[in-house]
């Protein structure tokens, strides 16, 4: 596990960039940026800032001027990036700015201060509508259906060759759904809100025969730091779960926690039966990379489901 490293992490006020910094923290000394765009406020990592060993920047990446008097990182940790995957249809220009624009700048940062690490938070939704479930990170080509996944592509793109120019190692990560506390978005942040409002019924966007694998936070940092650190070059991996859970299921999971009764599920038929134009019907990454270098979930897919509806429903 890292100790006494000077550690940057971009997105750290978000979910995967909070749970990170709660692992992190006590060992090593760690900076934040965040812009705070998609979180509410500053609430997943208030409790940090006391810590004499963390600090804070609210800045935003895409300015140039984010980096100008930062210096001497071990390692830069990048989750910052435009997570809304349903935006992208209305909007592509967002993730063209907040996934591409802003990795670019965070790279010539690295570059000039010959940072040697970096890891990179990328996505399934790179792959698009793979044929080959579950889908091994050999796939290809990677034909992206949202702008979401191609800008993340792009960014996998431009590390790639920033740590080939520039002699530093990059483990890039290709997230399934990660799920649990601190949850900002997603299907079970919007099933709670939306049985919060309403007891009586609940929005499927879709179909209701998505089904993806869901891979619980706790796994996803232990194993992005254990992969990491056992890995010499710049190498792309999937961190996902085997199995999936569809999104019927997760619904009638959370109307079962929440011990509801008589709920009608409402499928809103979606685009050709997707949550979203962009959306990946079917989501099963192979983990077998993984596997191979000693990795192995805790949770199950299901099991991830059902622990983060408990740890979510506390906040919503
Ligand atoms: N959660 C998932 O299931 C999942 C799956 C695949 C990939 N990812 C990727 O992992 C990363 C972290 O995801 P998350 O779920 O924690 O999302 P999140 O939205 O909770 O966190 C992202 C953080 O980045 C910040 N941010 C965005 N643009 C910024 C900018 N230009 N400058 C500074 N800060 C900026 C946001 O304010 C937010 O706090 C994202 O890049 C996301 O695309 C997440």
């Amino acid at each position: 596990m890292l100790k006494d490293q000077n550690i940057l992490i971009t997105g750290g006020a978000g979910f995967i960039g909070s749970n990170t910094v709660e692992k992190l923290v006590d060992d090593n000394k760690i900076t934040v940026i965040d812009n705070l765009s998609n979180v509410p406020d500053d609430r997943y990592i208030r409790d940090f800032k006391k810590k004499k060993n963390f600090r804070f920047l609210q800045r935003d990446l895409t300015d140039k001027q984010t980096f100008g008097d930062l210096m001497n990182f071990d390692l830069v940790i990048h989750l910052a990036g435009h997570s809304d995957v349903r935006g992208g249809f209305e909007h592509p220009e967002v993730d063209f700015k907040h996934n591409i624009e802003a990795t670019r700048n965070l790279l010539d940062f690295i570059r000039q201060n010959k940072i040697k690490e970096l890891i990179f938070s990328s996505s399934c939704a790179i792959y698009g509508e793979a044929t080959v479930i579950p889908t091994p990170e050999s796939y290809g080509p990677c034909k992206p259906i949202s702008s979401y996944g191609a800008t993340k592509l792009a960014g996998e793109a431009l590390i790639s060759a920033y740590s080939n120019y520039y002699n530093f190692k990059a483990s890039i990560f290709r997230f399934a759904n990660v799920v649990g506390k601190n949850g900002t978005h997603g299907v079970i942040v919007d099933f709670l809100k939306n049985l919060r409002k309403n007891p009586k019924k609940v929005d499927i966007l879709g179909d209701g025969t998505q089904e993806k694998s869901y891979i619980h936070i706790s796994d996803c940092v232990e194993a992005m730091l254990l992969l990491n650190s056992k890995s010499n070059i710049t190498d792309v991996f999937n961190l996902g779960n085997v199995g999936r859970t569809s999104v019927k299921k997760i619904a009638e999971m959370i109307i079962k926690n929440l011990k509801l009764k008589n709920v009608k599920i409402n499928f809103t038929g979606g685009y050709k039966g997707r949550g979203w134009q962009g959306d990946v019907k079917r989501v099963e990454l192979s983990t077998e990379k993984a596997s191979k270098l000693g990795w192995k979930n805790k949770y199950s897919s299901d099991e991830a489901v059902e622990k983060a509806i408990q740890e979510v429903e506390k906040i919503i």
